[in-house]
């Protein structure tokens, strides 16, 4: 097992996913920041990484992961299967393998490791920067409860996690994934609405963001289902139900359903 201790992290990758994930694991505790191991091409990201949060750089990724118990995969999609050719003689069944890499399958990664490793993947999705992120994964054929447990901790440190069958993340990318840009989308709208009426832009959108970071709140500290809390909120006659008519009538309900429909699609399509 050489120096790898039951406490070790290593990342590959020090993007932006990368950043979020060593920041989060940091700030959980869930390893010495010492203990946190980080590779990529560029030093500079590395020296950065090194000086914020105190982890430790290291320029060869099978170096990484002959120190680490756990090891995520944070680089784009095309360079995942030269990398999985770099580390795989140093992957063991000891290790849990994270990847966070859209589109790239379980299968895929299996295929060119040592039979045995346990591998998880993941959809995250860009809220995962602010510690608010939604996190789907699922579990590989080697993969135990343990693997499960420590994808879960490390996925936590920056939002919620959620254990999901394979065959659903191509929804999952359709729905949470690409699900911050239809919020955004969202929140614009409303701020356009309020701006053609007559309300200054930049309180337009902050109003229109904290309305949706509240109602999203209420539901997730509730656990009711939205159409009860809409209800709850609707006074017969008043102000809302003439809103609600008004996306109703615009067919709003469907057009989110075609965007999750739209976007599973070509995540199924990019996944082939
Ligand atoms: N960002 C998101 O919202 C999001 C959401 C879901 C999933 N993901 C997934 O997360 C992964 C990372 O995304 P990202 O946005 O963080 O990408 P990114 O910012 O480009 O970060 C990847 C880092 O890995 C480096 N790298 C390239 N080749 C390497 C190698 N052989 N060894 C070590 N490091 C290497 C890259 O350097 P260069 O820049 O020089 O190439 C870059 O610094 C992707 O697979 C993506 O599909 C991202």
């Amino acid at each position: 097992m050489g120096l790898m201790s039951e406490k070790t992290i290593g990342i590959i990758g020090a993007g932006a996913m990368g950043e979020a994930l060593a920041t989060g694991i940091v700030r959980a505790g869930l390893v010495r920041p010492a203990d946190l191991y980080i590779s990529d091409v560029r030093q500079e990201r590395l020296d950065g990484l090194r000086t914020r949060l105190g982890v430790t750089p290291l320029a060869d990724n099978k170096q990484l992961v002959s120190v680490s118990r756990v090891v995520i995969l944070a680089v784009k999609p095309p360079v995942v299967a030269p990398v999985l050719d770099e580390i795989a003689p140093a992957l063991t069944s000891a290790h849990t393998l994270i990847s966070i890499a859209a589109g790239i399958t379980l299968a895929f990664i299996e295929e060119r490791l040592p039979p045995g490793v346990p591998v998880v993947r993941v959809m995250p999705n860009t809220p995962c920067l602010v510690g608010a992120g939604a996190s789907a994964f699922a579990l590989g054929r080697y993969a135990q409860t343990e693997d499960a447990r420590r994808a879960r901790e490390i996925l936590e440190a920056v939002g919620m996690a959620v254990e999901v069958p394979e065959e659903h993340l191509d929804i999952v990318t359709g729905l949470s994934g690409s699900g911050p840009a239809y919020a955004y989308l969202v929140i614009e709208a409303l701020s356009d609405g309020a701006v053609r009426l007559g309300l200054p832009r930049q309180l337009a959108i902050r109003l229109a963001a904290q309305t949706l970071y509240g109602a999203a709140k209420m539901i997730l500290s509730s656990e009711e289902h939205p159409a009860r809390l809409k209800d709850a909120v609707t006074t017969p006659g008043g102000t809302t139900a003439a809103g609600l008519f008004a996306l109703e009538e615009a067919g709003v309900r469907a057009a989110f359903a075609r965007a999750v429909e739209q976007a599973t699609r070509r995540a199924m399509e990019l996944s082939k």
